[in-house]
């Protein structure tokens, strides 16, 4: 399988979706993928304009010349891109809702009809599946269900194969190593099992979902530490990779 991980988090490396995805990405290429990473915003991506000129002045192609056009070829190829942002007002990043919509181009005007919907034609004959990686920071998992709704609602626009989500709420957990580290271990582990589970059964087990985003404290002990972190960032001025 051939993965294209799109990270759409504005703090890259630093962040924990990145890390979160490193460890998924690790599983995958244990099991046999071939995997690319590529952090949107290191690449320059216009929006969208709306000129359908990508549907009738020149088919399959967008007015923008811009880093989208060697993205778009490297999401051609692949069997499976990993769409991997964080959580932001209960939705995706702007980053990758840029990209999202920078790939109309993919996708032939006309409509069909599939079970029963509108949709448009593929214009290719392979559209890769989409997998989504997701980390928030609050701590019930019910907050990534609006973008797990839109994740799998663009899948079907788009006619991609939806393989499933990675979610880790109260994503700081991946940062506490020194002081959780066995708890830490075990996250980081289901997450690199997801990405074996996402090769070898093109989607992911429940049992494996739910130890990636299992909170090994209670909420109330989270809320009172979360406050206390964010006390101690405001008396210094700094957030942890600001
Ligand atoms: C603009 C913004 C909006 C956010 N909105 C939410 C939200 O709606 N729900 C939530 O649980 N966390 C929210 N968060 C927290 C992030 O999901 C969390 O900090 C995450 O770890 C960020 O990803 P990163 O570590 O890759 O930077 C938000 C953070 C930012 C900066």
């Amino acid at each position: 399988m051939k993965i294209i991980a799109i990270n759409a988090s504005p703090t890259m490396k630093n962040g924990m979706t990145s890390a979160l995805m490193e460890n998924v990405l690790e599983g995958a290429k244990e099991a046999g993928a071939e995997v690319e990473v590529i952090y949107s915003q290191k690449l320059k991506i216009n929006y969208c304009i709306g000129c359908f000129n990508c549907w009738v002045k020149t088919p399959g192609v967008c007015v923008h010349k811009d880093d989208m056009v060697s993205l778009l070829e490297k999401i051609k190829e692949a069997d499976c891109i990993m769409v991997c942002t964080p959580l932001y007002a209960d939705g995706m990043t702007a980053q990758m809702k840029t990209v999202i919509d920078r790939m109309i181009p993919l996708i032939d005007p006309h409509i069909e009809n599939v079970d029963g919907h509108n949709r448009h034609v593929k214009r290719l004959k392979k559209i890769p599946a989409i997998a989504l990686l997701s980390v928030c920071g609050f701590y019930e998992k019910d907050n990534f269900d609006g973008l797990v709704d839109h994740m799998k609602r663009i899948c079907k626009n788009f006619q991609a194969e939806y393989l499933g989500a990675v979610l880790r709420p109260f994503s700081y957990l991946l940062n506490l190593e020194n002081l959780m580290p066995e708890e830490v271990k075990k996250v980081r582990s289901a997450a690199k099992q997801a990405g074996i589970e996402l090769v070898k059964n093109r989607g992911f087990s429940e049992e494996t979902l739910e130890a990636v985003a299992h909170n090994p404290i209670p909420k109330d002990f989270f809320n009172q530490s979360a406050n206390d972190l964010w006390d101690a960032s405001i008396k210094n001025g700094k957030f942890l990779h600001s």
